[in-house]
């Protein structure tokens, strides 16, 4: 694709990546991605910010082939689908200085073996005059990395925000034009990588308040016309109330645990709480993700094998535990043939959540109508604690 005007002298330069499928081996991409970087022409002087995956180089160099000179090549972010492209641009361009973070800088020198004398280190607020247009550097570290910053353009009002508000979908709409779809992708994209560093984020969005941002430009999705959309929505996910819901991971080997979940999930909803429920054998992460986002209670269902939880329970719990929502209680309901210690291995899994554990029901074999009954007590101990903490 060829550049894509924004506004006079910025562009949008990039690749859409239509057919990844996943992100860091571990992330779904049901809709692809794109990686945006951007080009501003100032009077004096002309940069690039970010670039691209290195499968897709070859995109970015032939939009850059009209450019007769690139004197900043700016690095908000050094995970390599922002900068894995930056050694081929600095080939092209030679006399170009790589503008980054202090922090930054380490990691690109390790990551890319970037030389030393390429960089001009910025620090947080400064700015970078490219003659009619200013460029201020804010830092904004865990979105997603230690040391990434955005780029404020000061006369045009944008901000260059790099994963900060992305999302991943591949479209050849430059600007949301859905905000529903958009809504969700940026919402999975907050839960999956965004959603451990909340505290800081918090920190990030209050920094950015006191900026006039009329549009935002991230490095991953569309164009965001209306700054306050994306805004508010971060705003939300990261401050917003836990709501009476259970997400409720679980997985079954021979329908026992099966039948426990359906059982406990249909006394939850008699007591008004919603529940969402992912079957582990075929579960998207990033729903699962999202769900946890602002549930209050997180419950566990899986059998007992080779004395512990089934793997892929011990999956979603190591999940949530690097995820750190803000969910309030948990429990684990499930089968188990002789024996084991499926409780005590679960509940170790997760010190990063701050939870109550709330009486898990395990069951021997099938579940008996005394089991059936154990669970719809611990359905109604669950909507009891929403209701104390005014979950609603
Ligand atoms: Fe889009 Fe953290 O990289």
């Amino acid at each position: 694709m060829k550049p894509r005007k924004i506004k006079d002298n910025i562009y949008w330069m990039g690749s859409v990546d239509w057919d990844r499928r996943l992100f860091d081996a571990l992330i779904p991409l049901p809709d692809g991605t794109s990686y945006n970087a951007y080009l501003i022409k100032g009077s004096e002087k002309t940069a690039l910010l970010d670039s691209v995956d290195p499968p897709m180089a070859h995109e970015l160099l032939s939009q850059l082939e009209g450019v007769s000179q690139l004197d900043y090549v700016i690095s908000h972010h050094a995970e390599q689908d922002h900068s894995g492209t930056i050694p081929l641009v600095l080939e092209k361009f030679p006399d170009a200085k790589l503008v980054s973070s202090p922090k930054a800088k380490g990691m690109l020198m390790d990551l890319l073996q970037v030389p030393e004398e390429s960089f001009k280190t910025v620090e947080d607020g400064e700015t970078l005059s490219l003659g009619d247009k200013t460029l201020k550097f804010i830092y904004t570290p865990w979105v997603h990395w230690p040391e990434t910053m955005v780029t404020y353009l000061e006369e045009d009002k944008i901000l260059f925000s790099c994963d900060f508000f992305g999302s991943h979908i591949a479209t050849t709409d430059l600007y949301v034009t859905d905000e529903g779809r958009v809504y969700e992708a940026a919402k999975r994209y907050f839960a999956e990588i965004m959603m451990p560093f909340r505290s800081v984020i918090q920190k990030d969005l209050e920094k950015l308040a006191s900026y006039e941002i009329e549009m935002i430009a991230p490095s991953h999705g569309q164009i965001y016309p209306q700054a306050s959309f994306i805004i508010d929505a971060y705003r939300d996910w990261v401050l917003g109330p836990l709501r009476n819901r259970v997400v409720l991971p679980y997985v079954s080997m021979h329908e026992s645990t099966r039948q426990m979940v359906d059982r406990f999930v249909s006394a939850l909803v008699e007591k008004g709480v919603g529940v969402e429920q992912f079957n582990l054998v075929d579960t998207d992460i990033g729903k699962l993700a999202m769900a946890l986002i602002d549930a209050a209670t997180i419950v566990i269902g899986t059998p007992t094998i080779l004395a512990g939880p089934h793997p892929y329970a011990a999956y979603a719990a190591f999940l949530a535990n690097a995820l750190r929502p803000k969910v309030k209680f948990l429990s684990i309901i499930g089968s188990y043939g002789w024996g084991g210690k499926t409780v005590e291995v679960l509940a170790g899994m997760i010190p990063n959540l701050k939870v109550e554990i709330i009486d898990p029901v395990l069951c021997k074999g099938v579940p008996s109508e005394d089991d059936f009954k154990a669970l719809d007590t611990l359905a109604a101990a669950i909507a009891e604690k929403h209701k104390e903490h005014n979950i609603t």
